[in-house]
């Protein structure tokens, strides 16, 4: 697969995702503005690989901060943060990554200017081979749910596009996959922007996992007709609770799993967990352009002009209808998650302090 965004000469590269399946391009950004465009304009998408971006857009911004100054210089990555922080509210994977780079700063602030400029660079490609790292472990720990023979259903693109590479819900399909298991899946389109019918098919196709494309409204009658066994899907922010926000249509596929008795899990990394926010309740929807609605990729009307639009780009699915969730530390149930928070500040305090990860507490499966 083409990297999903890279480091290189430089500058920041993302694959263009707005032109995929029909096109392979690239939008090189060479400021934090076009970083943050990126981000906003859906060429970079999904929670991981937003996360990877911003953590690179802020390195991006501070080579080009004028001074030696510490103060000066913090305070000027803190605007780059303000502005690439204030492209999308609900994945939370956006703030979790330039929390991180802010703290790199601070621990590192008795160091002279240019050599933290430089050391942001080396964070950025370490936030990224962190998350594909991450993404593997999910695969091992989920891909024990994917019997030989089955049929998985998933929603939006939850893939290597959608992170630093291999994926969350598609990196667990992966996984199955490389252990010789006969697997199908069934992509939602997930209307109206189309992340399964132009990426998730076209991910899966590229890598040789059979893949079947249907529109949203067909999932329940597969579902009925015994044609699924198990649901897939990524995560944009988890609450503490286990209440789980992802792209719209995602609750609609949980209640139509649970109708049918069928297992549903998210695959997320623990930097989509939000430790801070008790229930889904908490967790701040973006409502996007009514043109996604009511044109095809705002070229074809397909809608009376001035009709009034809702759309809503996430929903969040309560936390009784999740089956697991599957993460990088192992599979729990939706409820027990919170006992991750541990990891999570033990991993914060290793930015800082860079303790191995021997001392943490070990962690049961949650299935
Ligand atoms: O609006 P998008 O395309 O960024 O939404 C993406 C999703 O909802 C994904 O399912 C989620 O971010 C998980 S990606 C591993």
């Amino acid at each position: 697969m083409v990297p999903t965004i890279e480091w290189k000469d430089g500058i920041v590269r993302m694959l263009d995702q707005t032109k995929l399946p029909l096109e392979v391009t690239f939008f090189d950004c060479s400021t934090y503005q076009e970083v943050a465009t990126g981000i906003k304009e859906l060429i970079i998408r999904g929670a991981p690989a937003i996360g990877v971006a911003a953590a690179m857009g802020v390195a991006l911004g501070a080579q080009k901060v004028e001074t030696d100054d510490f103060a000066e210089f913090y305070s000027q990555v803190e605007k780059i943060c303000a502005h690439i922080g204030s492209t999308r509210p609900t994945a939370v994977n956006l703030f979790w990554a330039i929390e991180r780079m802010k703290q790199f700063i601070l621990s590192n602030k008795e160091k002279p200017v240019a050599v933290i400029k430089k050391a942001l660079i080396d964070e950025s490609n370490k936030v990224l081979k962190e998350d594909i790292e991450a993404n593997k472990a999910m695969g091992r720990h989920g891909s024990q749910f994917i019997k030989n023979g089955n049929t998985i259903l998933t929603h939006c693109n939850a893939g290597a596009l959608a992170t630093g590479g291999y994926g969350t819900a598609l990196g667990v399909i992966r996984a199955a996959k490389e252990e010789g298991k006969d697997i199908n899946v069934f992509a939602d389109e997930t209307r109206p922007v189309l992340q399964g019918a132009r990426l998730t098919a076209w991910e899966l196709m590229e890598d040789d996992i059979p893949v079947t494309l249907i529109t949203d409204n067909m999932a329940g009658w597969f579902m009925k007709k015994g044609m699924i066994d198990l649901c897939i899907v990524g995560a944009d922010r988890i609450a503490r609770n286990g209440d789980t926000a992802n792209k719209i249509g995602t609750y609609s596929v949980a209640v139509l799993a649970h109708r049918h008795g069928i297992p549903f899990y998210v695959a997320a990394p623990v930097s989509t967990i939000d430790f801070n926010i008790p229930s889904g309740d908490s967790i701040p929807i973006e409502e996007r352009n009514p043109m996604e609605v009511t044109h095809v990729f705002g070229k074809t009307q397909i809608a009376p002009k001035g009709v009034k639009v809702a759309n809503p780009a996430f929903d969040v699915t309560p936390a009784e209808l999740i089956t697991a969730i599957i993460t990088e530390k192992g599979a729990f149930k939706p409820g027990e998650i919170s006992r991750l928070a541990v990891v999570s500040s033990k991993q914060k305090q290793e930015v800082r302090s860079q303790k191995s990860e021997e001392n943490l507490p070990p962690l049961e499966k949650g299935d």
